[in-house]
C-alpha cells in the first residue's frame, strides 16, 4: 500500500500505524485505532486504542504508545503516526495531544487511513500554549 504526500520515513510509520491497528481492542466502538510513535533513538512503539466494557475506562492509541515508550526508557521522540479506517483521517483527541505535548510540544502528526489519504500537522497547531502557567511554566 503506498499513501500519498509523505517522505519515506512518515510512509513507513503510517504503514506500521496501519499494521499495529489490526490488535485493537475496541468490541463496543468497533472503531479501531492504531499508532506508531517514533523515538529520536530510531525506536518505534506500537499502539492500540483499549476499550473498557465502563466506556470512560477505555486508552487511546497515542497514549498506549506514549505508555509503551516510557516504560522501555525512551522520552524523546520525532513523530507518531496514527491510522484508522475512515474516510477522513482522524485527528487525535484532546487528551492525546496533552499527553503528547508532555514530551514534544511541536510534535510531527501523521493520521493515515486505510484508503492511502494522509494529513500532517504539528501538535503546536493542533493544540497551542499546552503548557503555559501551569506550575509557573513559562
Ligand atoms: N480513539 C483513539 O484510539 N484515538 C483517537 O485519536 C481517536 C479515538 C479511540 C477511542 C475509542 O476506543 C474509539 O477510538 C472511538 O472513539
Amino acid at each position: 500500500m503506498k499513501i500519498s504526500g509523505l517522505d519515506s520515513e512518515m510512509q513507513m510509520l503510517g504503514l506500521i500505524a496501519i499494521q499495529a491497528r489490526q490488535e485493537a481492542y475496541a468490541p463496543y466502538s468497533k472503531f479501531a485505532v492504531g499508532a506508531a510513535l517514533l523515538g529520536e533513538n530510531g525506536q518505534i512503539f506500537h499502539g492500540v486504542n483499549v476499550e473498557n466494557l465502563s466506556f470512560g475506562l477505555t486508552m487511546c492509541a497515542e497514549r498506549v504508545a506514549v505508555g509503551a515508550a516510557i516504560a522501555a526508557g525512551v522520552k524523546h521522540f520525532k513523530a507518531i503516526a496514527i491510522a484508522a479506517d475512515t474516510e477522513q483521517p482522524i485527528s487525535p483527541c484532546g487528551a492525546c495531544r496533552q499527553v503528547l505535548a508532555e514530551f514534544n510540544e511541536s510534535l510531527p502528526i501523521v493520521s493515515v487511513n486505510l484508503r492511502g489519504l494522509s494529513q500532517q500537522w504539528s501538535l503546536s497547531d493542533l493544540l497551542p500554549r499546552s503548557k503555559t502557567g501551569i506550575l509557573d511554566n513559562p
